[in-house]
């Protein structure tokens, strides 16, 4: 294992070396959250039938299975030895402080298998976020003849994204006052349209100790409480959808009126109509908004910046401002985020970006070198950014530029 670099007067250290060694050296409950992109393992049928009698075919490169064993895009580190190992998230748990949550992505495919991994070492799994895009392509067998029509795959417009939290030290405001953990920054993390103005209400509170009356169809609190004023905050309340804000997912999503009456936060609810389990109550009073257009406004849109990559190679890096949502949606102020699959470093400068501390690991040197360049323009303005991309890109080798620019028989 080397030793750790340190980048950004301190702020952002990155371990190169494997993350189950790595973690093994970080004190106990010292990080406030989790955001990470494992690898998928989207194709390691290798390691996923090592020890099955499948594995013949697995080692033989000409068929599918071997074929596909080579991992994502060929990518030998795209396995599952680590994120779908609950010993691993085990580890993770450790570091976190009380009530930190953990945010991990995941292939469709093999998002059951980490989360499962994530639960087992103890975590509470909190929700299943939706990171929804425009530019996947079907990677479909398409068959010919009479079978044309038909394939095998559907085109990929979503990756899930894991919330998980580990258990509080007793309530939530407890742990909130203690660790600075335990809850989620609403307020941080609201979706900002023209339409979602804020706006002064009151509301009729329960009267202390009421119990609730069902005349009719609805339930009704006892009496009457103390009146409470508030002020809805601008930005709608952030949901567990998001998306890139390309063409393609903003005209996918109907044509929508906002809210068209006011919600007061009462309404009874039943807890047969949509959910089994419990039923949390609303969040709070709401007013009409009287907006229109495409329904992908009510959700975060993250674009992806042109130089996100810095100019690395690396095939799945995440756009920044993606991850510095995610970042504060579960950091508190100054706090310091763990990314143990760090790749080209999307989350350290997010995390960089927020405020916040960051401890990135990552096992190939390739991406490694990726951080420090990444780390090394993050205070940079765009047109340094774009040239040292472009510098980047064509550092490794000379491009086969085909006949135009190639040498004259
Ligand atoms: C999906 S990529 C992360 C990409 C990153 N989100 C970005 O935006 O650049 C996963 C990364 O985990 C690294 N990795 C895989 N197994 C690892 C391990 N055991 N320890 C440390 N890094 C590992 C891979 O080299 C790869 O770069």
């Amino acid at each position: 294992m080397s030793k750790p670099r340190s980048f950004l007067d301190g702020r952002v250290v990155l371990h190169p070396g494997d993350c189950r060694e790595v973690l093994r050296g970080l004190a106990d409950a010292s990080i406030d959250s989790v955001v990470t992109d494992p690898p998928y393992a989207l194709v390691s049928i290798v390691k996923r039938f090592a020890n099955s009698p499948r594995s013949e075919r697995t080692e033989n490169a000409e068929n599918p299975y071997g074929r596909t064993g080579r991992g994502f895009m060929g990518q030998r580190w795209d396995t599952g030895e680590t994120a779908f190992a609950a010993e691993f998230w085990e580890d993770v748990l450790r570091v976190l402080k009380p009530g930190g949550h953990c945010v991990a992505f995941s292939g469709t495919r093999t998002y059951h298998r980490m989360v499962c991994a994530i639960e087992d070492a103890g975590f509470e799994i909190r929700d299943q976020l939706a990171w929804v895009y425009g530019s996947g392509f079907p990677k479909s067998h398409n068959q010919k003849g009479d079978w044309a029509g038909w394939g095998t795959a559907l085109k990929p417009a979503w990756e899930p994204i894991v919330l998980a939290r580990k258990s509080l030290s007793g309530t939530v405001a407890q742990t909130v006052h203690q660790h600075g953990t335990g809850a989620l920054n609403i307020d941080g993390c609201r979706v900002h349209a023209d339409d979602a103005q804020g706006g002064a209400y009151t509301i009729k509170r329960f009267k202390p100790g009421a119990t609730l009356d069902k005349e009719g169809g609805t339930w009704k609190p006892e009496g009457d409480g103390p009146l409470y004023h508030g002020e809805m905050k601008p930005g709608r309340w952030p949901a567990n959808i998001l998306h890139d804000g390309s063409d393609e997912v903003v005209s996918a999503f109907p044509e929508s009126a906002g809210q068209q009456g006011v919600v007061t936060g009462n309404e009874p609810s039943s807890p047969f109509a949509n959910v089994y389990g419990d039923m949390p109550s609303r969040a709070g009073r709401a007013e009409p908004r009287g907006d229109s257009g495409s329904a992908a406004r009510f959700f975060y849109s993250s674009k992806a910046d042109a130089n996100d990559r810095v100019g690395s190679k690396h095939p799945t890096v995440k756009p920044v401002d993606l991850m510095q949502w995610l970042c504060r949606l579960v950091t508190p102020p100054g706090g310091t985020v763990l990314d143990p699959f760090a790749g080209t470093g999307t989350t350290g400068e997010a995390a960089f970006r927020e405020g916040f501390r960051a401890v990135l690991v990552e096992r190939e040197e390739a991406y490694q070198a990726d951080i420090a360049r990444r780390m090394k323009l993050a205070m940079a303005g765009p047109d340094e950014r774009a040239r040292e991309s472009i510098k980047a890109k064509i550092a490794d080798k000379p491009q086969d530029l085909g006949p135009l620019f190639g040498e004259v028989a």
